[in-house]
C-alpha cells in the first residue's frame, strides 16, 4: 500500500523490517513456547535506534516522527507481538511522557538512557482494584518532613517490562482527602525502589515480561515528581491517548502476519486437485482480510499523523486501537480457518498469533473502555482541563 510516507519513514520502517525478518522471526516461536523475554535484543535495537525512534536526537533518540515509529512497531510486531509491546510501553508509556511532562532536568537525566535503549521504561498504573477504573487506584505517596520528597506505599498489576525496567512511570495518591482523580500524581522511579512480587503467566505475548509490582515505604526525592503534584491522572489519560496508537500498530502487525501466512499457504496446499487459494471461499476470506488490515492501518496512521502535528488525538486513537484490535481478532481467526488442522497446531505460527492478539482488546484500555472515550469525544458532553 502506497502511504505517502517520507523518504526518512520509508528508511526506518525498512531497517525495522530487516531487523525483524534476520533476529526475531527465526526466535519467536522459542521465545513463546519458552516464556524468553530476550533482554539483549532491546540493546540491539537500541543500537539502531529503534528504542527511541521519535525520540529527538538532543536527547539521545533517532529524531524521526511519531509516524514512523508506528509503522516501526507494526514491523517488529508483525514478527512477535511481545517485542512489539516492549518497545510500545518502553517508548509511549515511559519515554514519551518524561519527555513531554518533564522537567528540562527530569528530561536530562531520564530520557537518553531510555531513548538508547540502554534502560527500559514501564509505566505502572494498574492495580488489583483499579483497572478500567483507573481513579480508583490507591498506591499512596505521602509527603516526606521538609519538602524532602515522598514515600510510597503500593502494589500494582500487570505491569508490562517491570521486571527489567530501570525506569517507572508510576501513578500514586498523593492526597487522599480527594477521591477519584483528583489527588493522584505521577513520579519516575527506579528499578530499587520497587520489589516484583509475581511474575504472570498469560495466553499470549510470552515474550513480554508481566509482573506485579509492590512499592513499600520507598522514599524518593523531591524532583521525582513529574509534572505538577494532582495532575498525575491526566498525565496518565494523555499518555494512553498516544500509546493506543502504538498498541493499534502492534494489531495491525499481529493481523499482517496472520494474513501473510494464510496467504502463503493457501497457495502452496492443495485439496480436490487444485491450490486451494484457487476456491472463491477462500479468496473472499483473504480479500477481507486485507481489506481491513489497510483500514486498520490508514486510522492507525490518521492517528498518529494528527499526533505528530500536535492536534487532538484522543478519539481518533481510541477508533484506531478499537478497530484495529477487532480486525487483530478476527484475522488471526480467519487465519486458522484457512490452514485448518494444521492452524491448530504448533507446526504453524496462526495459533500464536490468535493468542497474542486478544490482549490488544484488553490492554491499555478495553474495547468498551475505547467506545467510552471515542463516545465522550464525540458527543461533547463533558468539559476536559489541559494536563
Ligand atoms: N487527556 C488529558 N486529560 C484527560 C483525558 C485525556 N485524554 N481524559 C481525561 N482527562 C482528565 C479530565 O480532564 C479530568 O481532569 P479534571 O478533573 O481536571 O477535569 C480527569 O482526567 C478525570 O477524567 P474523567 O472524569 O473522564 O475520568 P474517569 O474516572 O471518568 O475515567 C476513563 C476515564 C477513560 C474510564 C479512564 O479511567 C481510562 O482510560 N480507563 C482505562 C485505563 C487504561 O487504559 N489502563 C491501561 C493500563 S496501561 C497498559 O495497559 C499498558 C500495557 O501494559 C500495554
Amino acid at each position: 500500500m502506497d502511504l505517502g510516507l517520507s523518504p526518512e519513514q520509508r528508511e526506518i520502517q525498512g531497517l525495522a523490517r530487516e531487523f525483524a525478518v534476520a533476529e526475531i522471526d527465526p526466535h519467536a516461536a522459542a521465545w513463546d513456547r519458552e516464556r524468553t523475554f530476550p533482554r539483549e535484543l532491546f540493546a540491539r535495537l537500541g543500537e539502531l535506534g529503534l528504542m527511541g525512534v521519535c525520540v529527538p536526537e538532543e536527547y539521545g533518540g533517532a529524531g524521526a516522527d511519531f509516524i514512523a515509529y508506528v509503522l516501526v512497531l507494526e514491523e517488529l510486531s508483525r514478527a512477535d507481538a511481545g517485542v512489539g509491546v516492549t518497545v510500545a510501553v518502553h517508548t509511549s508509556a515511559a519515554t514519551l511522557p518524561l519527555l513531554m511532562f518533564g522537567s528540562e532536568a527530569q528530561r536530562r537525566r531520564f530520557v537518553p538512557p531510555l531513548a538508547r535503549g540502554e534502560t527500559i521504561g514501564a509505566f505502572a498504573l494498574t492495580e488489583p482494584g483499579s483497572g478500567s477504573d483507573a481513579a480508583a487506584l490507591r498506591t499512596r505517596a505521602e509527603r516526606l518532613p521538609d519538602g524532602a520528597g515522598w514515600r510510597i506505599d503500593g502494589g500494582k498489576q500487570w505491569i508490562t517490562n517491570g521486571a527489567a525496567a530501570g525506569t517507572i512511570l508510576l501513578f500514586a495518591r498523593s492526597d487522599p482527602a480527594q477521591r477519584g482523580a483528583r489527588g493522584i500524581s505521577a513520579f519516575v522511579l527506579d528499578a530499587e525502589h520497587v520489589q516484583v512480587a509475581r511474575h504472570t503467566e498469560k495466553l499470549g505475548l510470552n515474550s513480554s515480561s508481566t509482573v506485579d509490582l509492590v512499592v513499600d515505604g520507598a522514599e524518593v526525592a523531591a524532583d521525582r515528581l513529574l509534572h505538577e503534584e494532582g495532575r498525575g491522572f491526566a498525565v496518565a489519560m494523555a499518555t494512553l491517548d498516544g500509546g493506543r496508537i502504538g498498541i493499534a500498530a502492534q494489531a495491525v502487525g499481529i493481523a499482517r502476519a496472520a494474513f501473510e501466512l494464510a496467504r502463503d499457504y493457501a497457495l502452496q496446499r492443495e485439496q480436490f486437485g487444485r491450490r486451494i487459494a484457487e476456491f472463491q471461499a477462500i479468496q473472499w476470506k483473504l480479500a477481507d482480510m486485507a481489506t481491513e488490515i489497510d483500514a486498520a492501518r490508514l486510522l492507525t496512521l490518521r492517528a498518529a499523523w494528527r499526533r505528530q502535528q500536535g492536534l487532538s488525538h484522543t478519539a481518533e486513537g481510541a477508533q484506531a486501537k478499537l478497530f484495529a484490535s477487532a480486525v487483530a481478532q478476527r484475522q488471526t481467526s480467519e487465519a486458522i480457518q484457512i490452514l485448518g488442522g494444521y492452524g491448530y497446531t504448533k507446526e504453524f505460527p496462526a495459533e500464536r498469533y490468535y493468542r497474542d492478539a486478544k490482549v490488544t482488546e484488553i490492554y491499555e484500555g478495553t474495547s468498551e473502555i475505547q467506545r467510552l472515550v471515542i463516545a465522550r469525544e464525540l458527543l461533547g458532553l463533558r468539559e476536559r482541563s489541559e494536563p
